[in-house]
């Protein structure tokens, strides 16, 4: 059901040092709609979130609700004002319970004290309205990252949210995780309460949305009603017209160098048992399956980040890294799953963030490649950035995934572990990501690529290797295979190939 206009923004405009991160952008959204917010990676879309939730001061700009202009001071005042948001970095505190948690700031009580009968029977039933199957006396530290969302959004539901902001909460969901949180999305929606959701994914958008608003550079350039638009329209209308996405022919395996890794046995008993994979020099090697199927699992084993009986070798010789730093002295690099928590040090600069793994080697690197190469890395990707001394915490989220991939290329890695590296960028930028990794595998780096976007692996690698519960069920080439068996591998249908 979408209403009446409910979320007017108009002439937002921001300025940081050196960027004009939003230029005279707009937003308007209906009751009860769930608004799509697209754009390239650092068009401005979190920038314009964080205005509306009170977490960042606009230079110039109006915001209405419900007809009334308002002011957003601080996100408690968001709050108030009916503006819940699911942030990427989800901000629970750890150390208190779900119940705690929900009611932080307006607890219920009875004669002036806390009513923690009442709220824990009302944190357990806004639970149960998000379909959430844990206690709300659990600890949030003990959550996944899908029952904290829950929590977020059940959140919004105790303070009858007006309207629920939905930053890339699917970058870090398993698909099975995603559609439990589309179907509470979409009960939120049809209650009444607006929602405003940022992916890069454009499945999703069409699979959730109701309208799109289109942001390039700081402005809004187009609104959509889904159902009126193609995917390509879009596309073509966030990367403007500078340039157009060609189509990769398959890659087909007969490229080959001398070397790689050959994977004989990884073994973490209970856990991990695989046996039997190889990465040549010269391809990209993928490794796919469902959420826990062990991709992650395999690749700090071989970035020697968690304890695994090995045995491998690199390039002939045997690789028994006891830790990434001896996994990075022997050149193997990791674009990690996680990189808020491990890829990045997002207080520092991006050039000591590009340096860091280089610096590990060689300390004496000449002083003028230390600046000229961090910034060819910086071209190459095409991070958006206004100096190589800007903090890495300034960039945009998609700026930031390309910093961790960009460490690895300072000082050519021999081995390239990349676990989920198209997260958050966007569909220009994974263009751009591919296109490099398949520069390096022609010049001969040894690619391992995880992820669990089928499509992606299927369109850039030479091999996939399919995990399930921990096991290698299957290995398939995209050339003489269908995605259909790579499919039906990860779903563990025995007798796939
Ligand atoms: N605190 C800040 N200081 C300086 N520049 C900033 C800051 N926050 C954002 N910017 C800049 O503003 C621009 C817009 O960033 P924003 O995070 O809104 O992009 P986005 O559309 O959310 O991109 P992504 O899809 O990559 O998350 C970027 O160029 C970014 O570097
Ligand atoms: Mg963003």
């Amino acid at each position: 059901m979408s209403g009446s206009q409910l979320l007017s923004m108009r002439g937002i405009s921001k300025r940081y040092l050196g960027v004009q991160a939003l230029d005279d952008a707009s937003l308007d959204v209906r009751q009860g709609e769930v608004m799509c917010l697209l754009g390239e990676n650092g068009a401005g879309k979190s920038t314009l979130i964080k205005i509306l939730t009170g977490s960042v001061t606009p230079d110039f700009g109006v915001i209405e609700l419900a007809g009334e202009v308002i002011e957003v001071r601080s996100p408690l005042e968001a709050a108030r004002r009916g503006i819940s948001v699911v942030h990427q970095e989800l901000d629970l505190v750890p150390d208190q319970t779900v119940a705690q948690n929900l009611y932080i700031g307006r607890e219920p009580t009875r004669f002036g004290i806390v009513d923690k009968a009442r709220r824990r029977q009302e944190a357990a039933d806004a639970l149960e309205r998000v379909g959430a199957h844990f206690s709300p006396n659990a600890r949030v530290r003990d959550l996944t990252v899908v029952q904290r969302q829950l929590t977020m959004i059940a959140r919004a539901l105790t303070v009858n949210a007006r309207v629920l902001v939905m930053d890339e909460p699917s970058a870090t969901l398993t698909a099975e995780e995603l559609s439990h949180v589309f179907t509470v999305v979409r009960e939120v929606a049809s209650g009444g309460c607006s929602v405003l959701y940022i992916s890069h994914r454009m499945e999703e958008v069409f699979e959730i949305g109701n309208r799109a608003t289109v942001m390039r550079d700081g402005r809004t350039v187009a609104v959509h009603d889904l159902a009126a638009v193609t995917q390509d329209g879009l596309i073509a209308e966030m990367l403007g017209d500078q340039r157009t996405l060609v189509d990769r022919p398959l890659r087909d395996g007969s490229h080959t160098i001398a070397g790689g890794l050959d994977i004989k046995s990884v073994v973490i008993p209970g856990v991990l048992e695989i046996s039997g994979i190889t990465a040549p020099r010269g391809q990209v090697t993928g490794l796919i399956g469902l959420g826990g199927s062990g991709r992650s699992t395999l690749l700090s084993a071989l970035f020697g980040a968690i304890k695994a009986q090995r045995d491998v070798t690199l390039d002939g010789r045997a690789y028994h890294p006891h830790s990434p730093r001896s996994a990075i002295s022997q050149k193997v690099g990791l674009v990690p799953e996680d990189r808020k928590s491990q890829g990045l040090m997002i207080n520092r600069s991006v050039w000591n963030n590009l340096i860091e793994p280089s610096l590990n080697q060689r300390l004496t690197m000449p002083s003028q490649r230390r600046f000229t190469t961090p910034r060819s890395v910086v071209s190459a990707l095409g991070i958006r950035l206004s100096s190589l001394t800007q903090r890495v915490r300034e960039l945009s989220g998609g700026n930031q995934q390309k910093v961790v991939l960009g460490k690895w290329l300072v000082d050519a890695s021999t081995v390239l572990l990349l676990d989920e590296p198209t997260r958050g960028l966007d569909v220009g930028a994974k263009a751009d990501l591919f296109d490099e990794v398949h520069k390096l595998a022609d010049s001969g780096t040894c690619v391992l690529l995880a992820s669990s976007e089928l499509p992606e692996v299927f369109a850039n690698c030479d091999t996939i290797h399919v995990l399930y519960e921990g096991s290698l069920a299957g290995s398939f080439h995209p050339g003489s295979n269908t995605v259909d068996q790579v499919l039906q591998a990860m779903l563990g249908v025995k007798g796939a190939q």
